[in-house]
């Protein structure tokens, strides 16, 4: 449907670098594949901008984990697959929550700081769909923290570099075997051979017009892997965050963690009425499929741009404390949360599915693993439970790395003779930019909390034209290769929903 490579390239003529290890992204599911690497591997990170540049970074309400209650754990496994409407992979989830705690223990190790109580005991919240308290944080910016320590430690390990402002274009394949990329560095493109590459390149917001994720976020590692013929599942199922700020003017919205619900926030609709209690008996803290379908329904009954969450009944101290950076972000728009309702809706925000992989990562090309947001272990089923994906990128990261140290023990490089060709006609970059704004608005129309078949196959019709427009231009930026894998992941996201027939977690079908 699209051509294999974005690039003209001939693997005998360019320069080469080689490694053991290529871990395309430096979020969370990278770094910590990383560290969990043998120091005699020499591993090479590749972020496409600053390695703090990510979602790992903009995490807020925490990382889920039950610690020290072992009778717990059975409730975090039920509470994983009731949020995920029972679609979940049960062997997966069996291993996110029982291997939470060691992983937990390592991050602390690292240096990682969580908030603690007066006995220095670790400090838990509540969010959506959880039944007990065990997300553990960091104030309001628990990715920016871990994210702090992994950075430290990696750049402590001589066997690992950091290449930023590396852009993978594209990983190598030949006879079903991966073996590297190819990549953009400033001007130059060249490539990087390896024994093993680990996508661990996140999520895919930038596909819609709203979303609470980074820029990074343009699903450049399901569309390479999707060119490559790598197995690609559930992609239908896309989570909205029910509570990102509402502002007229900025469709990258800044979050408003689901933990100010955990700390006792309610939803009130422009009425001021405290609305969830009609939806579900757990109210504001059901999961946030249901809760983003809620706020969705008060917007369009009332015919308005947002609701409302209000935290004004707690300390101020407290609030002030608690969440020092929603506070000050909201502070600077003109909210003071202590006093003033905050105005939200709901955005694009996470994927459930993604590279189909393995308990340990592996996909079903020899030598590719990944992990984190882009990969798809089914551990999250048809909707995430909130925190549970910091754990997902740590629990899995460190069963890549194990599995990576095993396997490449006796193994070898492998060089075939790959060459891209095609002649394509270079394009403008107005015209990517303005397929670029299209196929959000598409996606934001069509494929975003209530579905309709109708839509879908409009949706479908129009991404088509588009990827066929794109498959006959090239140009070396990263704008263009960007703008096709957004295009590809769409085509992804809505191929697989119209697949799916009924409505299932975060997938919810309306007539027409
Ligand atoms: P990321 O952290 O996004 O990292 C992706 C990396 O891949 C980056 O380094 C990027 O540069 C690199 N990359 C991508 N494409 C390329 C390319 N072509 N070439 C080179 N490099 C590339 N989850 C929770 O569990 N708890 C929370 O509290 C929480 N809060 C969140 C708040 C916000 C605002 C957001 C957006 C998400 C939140 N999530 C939370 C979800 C969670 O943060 C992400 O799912 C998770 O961090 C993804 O980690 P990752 O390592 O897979 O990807
Ligand atoms: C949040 O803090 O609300 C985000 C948590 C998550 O995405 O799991």
């Amino acid at each position: 449907m699209y051509r294999r490579y974005l690039t003209k390239f001939d693997l005998d003529k360019v320069r080469k670098e080689y490694c053991n290890v290529l871990i395309i992204g430096t979020g969370i599911a990278g770094l910590y594949t990383a560290v969990n690497i043998d120091e005699k591997y020499k591993v090479l990170m590749l972020a496409k901008n600053s390695i703090k540049e990510n979602n790992s970074n903009l995490a807020q309400g925490g990382i889920a984990a039950c610690i020290s209650k072992d009778n717990d754990k059975k409730f975090h496994y039920m509470d994983t697959l009731k949020a995920g409407s029972f679609y979940n992979n049960e062997g997966a989830v069996k291993i996110l929550v029982e291997e939470a705690a060691e992983n937990i223990e390592k991050l602390i190790e690292f240096g990682t700081n969580f908030d603690r109580d007066e006995k220095n005991f670790l400090r838990a919240t509540k969010e959506g769909g959880h039944s007990r308290r065990r997300v553990l944080h960091s104030k309001d910016e628990t990715g920016k923290e871990i994210i702090r320590a992994l950075t430290v430690k990696v750049k402590k390990r001589k066997n690992i570099i950091i290449l930023e402002d590396t852009f993978a274009i594209d990983i190598l394949t030949s006879k079903g075997r991966c073996i590297g990329a190819i990549v953009k560095s400033g001007k130059e493109i060249y490539c990087i051979i390896s024994q093993v590459v680990v996508l661990a390149t996140g999520g895919i917001g930038q596909v819609y017009q709203n979303t609470t994720n980074s820029k990074i976020a343009t699903g450049d590692g399901i569309a390479m892997a999707f060119r490559a013929g790598a197995e690609i599942v559930d992609m239908e199922f896309v989570q909205f965050h029910p509570t990102a700020l509402y502002d007229e003017n900025n469709k990258k919205r800044f979050l408003i963690s689901e933990a100010v619900r955990g700390e006792g926030a309610i939803l009130r609709n422009s009425m001021g009425e405290a609305f969830m209690k009609k939806y579900h008996k757990l109210k504001d803290l059901a999961p946030r499929d249901i809760v983003s379908r809620a706020i969705f329904n008060e917007m369009n009954k009332e015919n308005k741009p947002c609701v409302f969450l209000d935290i004004t009944h707690k300390d101020k101290d407290f609030i002030k404390n608690r969440f020092p950076n929603i506070y000050n972000q909201c502070l600077l728009r003109g909210i003071d949360i202590t006093k003033d309702y905050i105005p939200v809706c709901p955005v694009e925000h996470y994927i459930m599915g993604g590279i189909k992989t393995n308990y340990n990562g592996r996909t079903n090309i020899v030598g590719l693993y990944a992990c984190g947001e882009a990969a798809c272990t089914g551990v999250h089923g048809a909707n995430r439970l909130a925190s549970n994906s910091l754990l997902e990128g740590v629990v899995f990261g460190n069963r890549v790395a194990k599995d990576i140290n095993s396997y490449i023990r006796n193994g070898n490089y492998y060089i075939y003779n790959i060459k891209s060709d095609g002649d394509q006609e270079l394009v403008e970059k107005d015209r990517i930019e303005e397929l670029r704004k299209n196929a959000r608005k598409i996606m934001e129309k069509h494929a975003f909390i209530l579905r309709s078949k109708k839509g879908l196959e409009e949706a479908l019709i129009r991404i088509k034209e588009i990827l066929e427009e794109l498959n006959i231009y090239k140009r070396d930026d990263e704008s263009f290769y960007e703008c096709v894998n957004i295009m590809t992941v769409a085509y992804l996201i809505v191929s697989d929903a119209l697949k799916r027939e009924t409505s299932l977690g975060s997938h919810a079908l309306v007539e027409n």
